[in-house]
């Protein structure tokens, strides 16, 4: 490698302290160890931190239904995190907490200095109430009646129904989800970061390429926009830092959150001989990389890089985004089981499945992932266990029991191997811009090579032939060569198969280097499986086991790391509510097209006498003229639903997956409009 080596700082998204681990966590912490193990793989000097997110009301008020402290949760949730993350070979260099010393210490540091350049401001607001539980509530914990659709049960902020977003104050019959009660409105004092203040700066920090294309274009909306003051505190009572000089205000959990990164490298600082202020002071020459989700944009490119200037700090060098997850392309559900913990993968199934399957999908973008299972089953099965482990398995036989495990003297493919070899720049450089699925993509490309070598060779028929040993041995040292530059370029991926290799081979911890020269007349150690096939039965049970794992979990109670569809299907429900529902065989008299719903149609249905309105989502299957005249089963006595383009009364029943697969119930012919079905 002719680089110089490079000094780097990497953080991941700092998960909330409240919740477990699971996999739509999992794309960004993968992504972000592959690429700080390449780094250090290059020989450069990286380092990687990241703490749980510990403050905030939903952990205050998660902390008090459990009859705990915050303090005692987050040092709870904190150690499940740790072991889910170790198990899962994410090789933290550090793992701290904001609710920490340094952190409450750097999160004042950064306010004064904020304060005393005059970007802080404060002025009295006024503000959803419970008067009952004597506190402020955050947007998410008022639902009530959407202000445009009158959909029910909607946050604060927004509504899932018609995707309107709104101010708390304007929901109808709101009610305070802590206790129930109806929120009065409140004032109180407020502090603000100016973060206009900060536009000229930003804007050139934006156009300089620390951010991704896609995040550029979002970023000059925002800056046309117009840039408004942050609200960065909030009143007691309140988990997190107070403010100094306040009696009972508080950092919003946002403002000390991203300090966190640095606060853990403070304290990694304190116990190593690492300098703070050559990775964060104003002249640092270090690289600041920070990997999120791309929820979180705005905060890690609008509010750090400002919160940092604005302290006389170093900005990042770049912020890297992802997607989000889908699971067999949709949204996580628990009730199909795919909303999958960390630990519920673990107790079924090896983490480097899921690492090489990610790595095989992840490019530099914003675009979300999809974990489709029948794929990952497949793919896992016939790149890591087909083709690069095969090579090993085919040779090491040979060279152990025929060879005392003696390599050959000499490499006899010199060209094969330099071909493996030269094709490490452009992996390199694929992976350093995390185009990991292209590197795979060359990777197995070099493994298919490698087989059709063996292939050819047959080294299983010239075992057979007197006078032949020279060229086993030849050809299986060339063999092992090839693996081990194969192993070594998918090390970053598959940390765990990686050590092992290096056991069987009995070589020192691999370097992106040391493959340029190939083993010749060394001793290997008997082979032993590297990875067996995954097993669409251990699959089957995770999903299964995650259809349970999740009571008392808290996963959910803050936003996941990526969508999580949180259905209110029940997992019992008694003989006599199923008694309740009103099944009935309708006729489909009209459907119609609805202006403005991708989904929706309108439906009159003829009950035998009585006529329903009733939208039903199910245009992807059905255009409107086939289905008019056919009979169909309906829930008669659902109540009525104010929806944005009109009243439902009553629901179809469908079945299917979605999409174009979605069926009505077609009863027979026999049956009449108003019949009971059950
Ligand atoms: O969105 C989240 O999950 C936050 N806990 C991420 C914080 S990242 C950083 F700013 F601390
Ligand atoms: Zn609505």
């Amino acid at each position: 490698m002719s680089e110089k080596r490079r000094t780097l700082l990497v953080t991941s998204a700092l998960p909330y302290a409240n919740g477990p681990i699971h996999l739509g966590h999992l794309v960004e912490y993968i992504q972000t160890d592959i690429w700080v193990r390449f780094q250090k793989l290059r020989g450069h000097d990286c380092v990687y931190v990241c703490a749980d997110d510990a403050h905030g009301t939903p952990i205050m008020l998660r902390a008090e239904q459990e009859g705990i402290t915050p303090e005692q949760l987050i040092a709870a949730v904190g150690q499940e995190h740790q072991a889910d993350f170790s198990d899962f070979h994410i090789g933290f260099d550090n793992y701290h907490s904001t609710h920490s010393q340094e952190n409450r210490e750097l999160s004042e540091l950064i306010y004064r200095r904020h304060l005393e350049a005059g970007h802080i401001t404060s002025r009295t607001i006024t503000q959803a109430y419970d008067p009952v539980k004597e506190m402020f509530l955050p947007d998410r914990f008022i639902k009530g009646e959407c202000p445009r659709c009158g959909t029910a049960d909607q946050h604060g902020d927004s509504c899932e129904a018609c995707g309107a977003t709104y101010a708390p104050t304007e929901l109808k019959n709101p009610v305070s989800v802590v206790s129930g009660t109806t929120p009065v409105e409140r004032e109180s004092l407020h502090y603000f970061f100016k973060l206009a203040d900060f536009e000229p700066l930003l804007r050139a920090w934006t156009s300089a390429d620390h951010v991704q294309d896609e995040v550029t274009n979002k970023l000059n909306e925002w800056f046309d926009q117009g840039l408004r003051e942050w609200d960065i505190s909030r009143d007691a009572p309140y988990f997190g830092f107070r403010i100094p000089d306040t009696r009972d205000k508080y950092f919003y959990v946002w403002l000390d959150a991203p300090i966190g990164y640095m606060a853990s490298f403070k304290n990694l600082c304190e116990r190593s001989d690492r300098d703070f202020d050559t990775y964060w002071s104003k002249e640092s020459k270090a690289e600041l990389y920070h990997f999120i989700g791309k929820d979180i944009i705005y905060f890690h490119t609008l509010f750090w890089p400002a919160m940092l200037a604005g302290a006389g700090m170093r900005t990042p060098t770049a912020v890297f985004a992802h997607g989000f997850l889908t699971i067999d392309g949709q949204k996580m559900s628990k009730s199909r089981g795919t909303f999958i913990k960390a630990r519920t993968y673990l107790d079924h199934l090896n983490p480097e499945y899921l690492r090489y399957y990610f790595a095989a999908k992840l490019g530099s973008g914003i675009d979300d992932l999809d974990l489709n299972l029948e794929d990952f089953v497949q793919r896992v099965n016939s790149d890591l266990v087909g083709k690069v482990v095969n090579i090993a398995s085919r040779c090491a036989g040979f060279i152990n029991k025929r060879f005392d495990g003696v390599l050959s003297d000499t490499c006899s493919e010199p060209g094969l191997y330099a071909e493996f070899t030269d094709a490490g720049t452009a992996i390199a450089a694929d992976f350093e811009a995390r185009e990991y699925g292209h590197a795979i993509r060359k990777i197995m490309a070099l493994a298919d090579r490698a087989n059709q070598y063996i292939d050819a060779n047959k080294p299983w028929v010239l075992a057979k032939q007197e006078g032949q040993e020279l060229t086993v041995q030849q050809v299986c040292s060339v063999g092992l060569n090839l693996f081990r530059v194969l192993a070594t370029y998918l090390s970053p991926v598959l940390p765990g198969m990686a050590r092992q290799v290096e056991l069987f081979l009995d070589i020192p911890a691999m370097t992106w280097d040391a493959v340029a020269t190939p083993l010749t007349g060394h001793t290997i150690t008997p082979f032993k499986p590297l990875l067996t096939r995954v097993e669409q039965e251990k699959v089957d049970a995770m999903l299964e086991d995650s259809k349970h794992s999740l009571k008392d979990s808290g996963a959910g109670s803050q936003p996941a790391r990526g969508p999580l569809q949180d259905d209110p299907i029940a997992e019992t429900i008694n003989f006599d509510d199923f008694a309740r529902v009103d099944l009935r065989i309708a006729r489909i008299a009209r459907a119609e097209h609805v202006d403005g719903a991708d989904k929706l149609l309108r439906l009159t249905l003829d009950l035998g006498g009585e006529t329903r309105n009733v939208f039903a989502g199910i245009k992807t299957a059905y255009a409107p003229e086939s289905l008019e005249g056919r009979l169909t089963v309906m829930v008669a006595n659902l109540a009525p639903r104010k929806m944005r383009f009109g009243v439902s009364e009553g629901m179809v029943l469908a079945a299917g997956p979605g999409g174009e697969d979605l069926w009505i119930l077609n009863p027979d012919d026999g049956a009449q409009p108003g019949m009971r079905v059950k």
